[in-house]
């Protein structure tokens, strides 16, 4: 019996979009909207992070938000239901966006790696923090959400979302409160990560890291209107 081969294909053909699909490596112009970008990040495989994760954790808020927030990664309750903070840290976001008078529905919230790094400790998983190829890597998700929602202002989160926004690290206890220009356009700004103040052990010192971070929130909400 003589095999049948299909055609190979030239050199200039596109990828089949259900290849490029299930490896995760979606072209910039596949990337049309929020659900696509979402769909793309279920079939990522640009770093090994989807090996352990239950789903990857898309950005939630409407596109068109003039503010962004970006935070590190989902944690464990984020693994789980699929929506970025939800959990502990979210919690405290979600009261510190309350006192600053952000309404966090008109804000796109997301994180600059989308599935969750960790390792198992007895029947609890652990947070590890992402490394810098994974951070790299999943730039390309958090750059279609800045893309597609074009927000006027980018507020990062924490070291890693740093990283993530401005390329490269900054001290947060030293810029906070300083707005730096972005590539994309948008103003961006820094403060410290809920998690970061979770595990602060000194009330007072816990304290004044809130009280910065709901002053950074009010700022940026400010820029944004
Ligand atoms: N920490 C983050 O950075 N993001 C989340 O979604 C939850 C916790």
């Amino acid at each position: 019996m003589v095999a049948v081969h299909p055609a190979k294909p030239s050199a200039r053909a596109p990828r089949p979009a259900r290849r490029r699909a299930r490896d995760g490596s979606l072209g910039e112009s596949d990337l049309v909207d929020l659900e696509a970008v979402a769909a793309g990040i279920q079939a990522c495989r640009r770093c090994d992070l989807w090996r352990d994760a239950t789903q990857g954790v898309p950005g939630l808020g409407p596109a068109g938000a003039a503010l962004m927030i970006v935070g590190e990664q989902p944690g464990d309750h984020e693994d789980l239901q699929g929506v970025p903070f939800v959990g502990p840290a979210g919690r405290l976001l979600d009261r510190a966006m309350a006192e600053a008078g952000v309404a966090r529905d008109r804000v796109f919230v997301t994180n600059a790696v989308k599935h969750f790094k960790h390792e198992p400790r007895g029947k609890r998983r652990l947070h590890k923090t992402p490394d810098r190829g994974e951070v790299q890597a999943c730039r390309w998700w958090l750059d279609a959400e800045r893309r597609l929602v074009r927000p006027k202002v980018v507020l990062a989160l924490g070291a890693t979302a740093v990283r993530a926004v401005f390329g490269k690290a900054l001290p947060i206890g030293k810029t906070r409160g300083q707005r730096q220009a972005l590539d994309g356009g948008e103003q961006g700004l820094v403060s410290w990560h809920p998690s970061f103040l979770l595990r602060i052990p000194d009330p007072d010192a816990r304290d004044r890291a809130y009280a910065e971070l709901v002053a950074d929130l009010k700022q940026a909400w400010r820029m944004a209107g």
